[in-house]
């Protein structure tokens, strides 16, 4: 261990705080802390927090609020109101996905720092009868969508699934797939990469030691995909497998459409090289960000970096006027995300998140913060939309798309395990009723299609007890992806039928379970 270069570099970087207490650690820790240094970049780690803060603050803020359009007409597709297009951009996406065109990209490097587990959230059971996982959902969708497309065009297809991890769960996720068998998927076309990793700083661009011999480091953001991209080589991988485009996501939302034909058709048949899904934001406090125009360049505004003002903004329908509610599903074409990687990434400023972070004091002592007192540089995934040369907005439904999972369970609580839960039955129960299929409660009544809630104490439509007035509480009825991607195929099992709830519908058949003993 050459530590005399290692503090040199250190003191150029004005970083030699990080070796005060080498002297106390053992030979292990010693080489441990000195690897992690010698990997580090501090000249650019330095450049990142100057650029990160010199971009961020509320003046900033104010200034982007005063830039920002909304998205014009013209650029957008909209499930409701171009009914007439979705069966020919679906029919496009299928086909696509038939010719082995199409690639998803999962971004799954989080923290999960909301939710509050030690394990990675796409992992996370919400608590549906079949307890399947997030992960087991979404791998369950895209082996169903490659057998729509099989039937379609009559020819064997695959879609590749490319997982970006972070260092925190890059092997707890491949464990996990490995111990499940690929939920069915092809080992090879699952393609786990990792995401890099950051150091946290001070204020004063001091970077952050949670231990004496250990540097507080966070992964580098969701858009810390494309140097990771670059890195592990993946649009090379893409490219020998002759895709075109890529449906890129977060893990945390339970009803997501992997690699959506219609989503893929709409931006297709638009020739789009960048895509984005979005749902109406109805709430102007929502914590999602809000794709926008600023300086005529498309971009999210991050729930972070708006002002309240310009959130509570409304247009003359009284609509929001920043309604585009981002809902982190983008469409890339390859060419677009090649040139992103191999161009436009440096250009990409990191964003800068205030975070409690734990750290040693000068005495060598733990203190846990109860203010922010210091950042994490982040880069966000959206950051290119501005690269691109047709960029087309999708909006859909919030019901039928778009429920994540971000914090744990708590009274009234929102985007929890419950929600998510209830918010895919809720979507199962329509699909059934669409098909023709009916709910009956232990008397042999129908129930209601638009469930009447009794006061607390009397039955809930699953047949369990109402704990609350008012609890908005869905049907219980759990529709495998295997069966059913987006409620299609369901009339054939369900039509002029009457179940009971819980209701599961998966590849072994029709279950029903009178008693709550899911
Ligand atoms: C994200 C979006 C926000 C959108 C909202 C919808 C970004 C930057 N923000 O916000 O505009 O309205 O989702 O739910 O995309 N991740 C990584 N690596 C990281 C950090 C995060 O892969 O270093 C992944 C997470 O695993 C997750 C996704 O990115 O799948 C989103 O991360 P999260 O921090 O939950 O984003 P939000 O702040 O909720």
């Amino acid at each position: 261990m050459d530590v005399s270069r290692l503090e040199k570099r250190l003191a150029e970087a004005g970083q030699s705080h990080l070796l005060q207490f080498l002297e106390q650690l053992c030979p292990e820790e010693q080489a441990d802390l000195a690897n992690e240094l010698e990997s580090m970049d501090f000249k650019e780690i330095n450049c990142f927090f100057k650029n990160a803060m010199d971009t961020s603050g509320q003046s900033k803020k104010e200034k982007v609020d005063a830039r920002m359009e909304p998205v014009p007409r013209e650029i957008l597709g909209s499930v409701t109101r171009d009914r007439e297009f979705l069966k020919d951009w679906e029919e496009e996406g299928l086909r696509c996905v038939s010719q082995n065109k199409v690639a998803v990209l999962l971004l799954a490097g989080g923290q999960g720092t909301r939710l509050g587990v030690p394990y990675p959230k796409g992992m996370y059971d919400v608590g549906l009868p079949s307890h399947k996982t997030l992960f087991q959902i979404q791998a369950e969708r895209i082996l169903k969508l490659e057998q729509l497309a099989e039937q379609r065009h009559m020819s064997t297809c695959c879609i590749p699934w490319y997982i970006m991890t972070s260092g925190r769960t890059m092997d707890s996720t491949k464990e996990f797939f490995s111990k499940h068998k690929y939920f069915g998927l092809k080992e090879e076309n699952v393609i786990f990469f990792q995401q890099g990793m950051l150091p946290a700083m001070d204020y004063n661009g001091k970077i952050i030691l949670e231990g004496k011999g250990k540097v507080a480091m966070a992964p580098d953001g969701n858009g810390g995909l494309y140097r990771s991209l670059g890195a592990n080589k993946i649009v090379e991988d893409m490219e020998r497998r002759g895709i075109a485009c890529i449906h890129v996501y977060c893990v945390d939302n339970i009803l997501v459409k992997v690699a959506d034909p219609v989503f893929i058709g709409f931006c297709v048949h638009k020739r789009a090289d960048c895509g984005a899904k979005v749902v109406e934001k109805t709430n102007p406090t929502e914590a999602v960000g809000v794709v926008c125009k600023v300086d005529g360049r498309y971009q999210v505004v991050e729930y972070s970096e708006i002002t309240l003002a310009t959130a509570e903004k409304r247009s003359s329908d009284g609509r929001l006027m920043f309604n585009a509610g981002n809902v982190a599903n983008h469409f890339f074409s390859l060419p677009f995300l090649k040139d992103i990687v191999n161009t436009h990434e440096p250009q990409l400023q990191h964003h800068v998140a205030q975070k409690k972070i734990p750290y040693v004091d000068t005495r060598g002592q733990l203190i846990k913060p109860d203010k922010p007192n210091g950042i994490k540089m982040e880069k966000f995934v959206f950051d290119i939309f501005q690269f691109a040369k047709m960029f087309v907005v999708y909006e859909v439904l919030r019901e039928d798309e778009f429920s994540p999972l971000k914090n744990a369970d708590s009274q009234d609580g929102k985007d929890n395990p419950t929600t998510a839960r209830h918010a895919l039955m809720s979507l199962h129960h329509r699909w059934i009723l669409n098909a023709g299929g009916h709910f009956i409660d232990e008397n042999g009544t129908r129930v209601p299609a638009i469930p009447r809630h009794g006061p607390a104490g009397t039955l809930t439509p699953d047949g369990s007890q109402n704990l609350k007035d008012g609890t908005d509480l869905p049907i219980k009825c759990e529709i495998s992806p295997l069966v059913s991607y987006g409620g299609e195929g369901l009339e054939k099992l369900v039509n002029g039928k009457e179940f009971h709830p819980a209701l599961v519908i998966d590849v072994n058949g029709i279950h029903e379970h009178v008693k709550n003993g899911l």
